[in-house]
């Protein structure tokens, strides 16, 4: 009998965009479970509250079996080997974020040498959305439905009429 693999593709969602959900749903074909780790990321603001990220996430990947949204703080490998998650998953949108992702995806190989990084190249359409640049265009009212899920569009809306006020 094989082994069923784990993967986990962790992030700080700040908020999930359409770009992840492509990652997760092309992941998940890829492995028998997938965690989508929502994690806190020191060098980021945050707008949303990582319950609200993780609700936004769950809503944003209801059709997909083989997901589970998941919460920790520390080291990502550290995760992985109590959970006996052998891969991580991250996608890339440009040259610019294969700098970053070798540097991590090395860092962790030596943290331990069992765990592979899987790197997926974003569907073109999303390669220049990330969830900063959403926040950016939404403070000045830009319109953004095809980017972001529906659920992340009202939520933002709500954001923004809160700020409004
Ligand atoms: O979406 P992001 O902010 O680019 O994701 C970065 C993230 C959260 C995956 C990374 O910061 C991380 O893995 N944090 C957990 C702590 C850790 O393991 N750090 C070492 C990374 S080599």
């Amino acid at each position: 009998m094989s082994k069923s693999i784990k993967a986990i593709f962790a992030g700080s969602f700040d908020p999930v965009t359409n770009g992840h959900v492509d990652i997760i749903e092309r992941a998940s074909k890829l492995f028998d479970e997938l965690k989508i780790g929502v994690l806190i990321n020191p060098n980021k603001n945050s707008l949303f509250t990582i319950e609200e990220r993780m609700n936004l996430i769950k809503e944003a990947t209801c059709h997909i079996d083989n997901v589970e949204i998941i919460f920790f703080e520390g080291l990502l490998i550290d995760y992985c080997k109590q959970n006996d998650i052998s891969v991580l998953v991250r996608g890339v949108r440009s040259a610019a974020d294969v700098d970053y992702e070798l540097q991590m995806a090395h860092m962790n190989k030596e943290l331990c040498t069992d765990i592979e990084t899987v790197i997926l190249p974003t569907n073109t359409k999303y390669s220049f959305v990330s969830s900063s640049l959403i926040k950016e265009v939404l403070h000045f009212n830009a319109e953004i439905k095809n980017l972001v899920p529906a659920c992340v569009l009202r939520e933002l809306s709500k954001k923004n009429n809160k700020k409004d006020k």
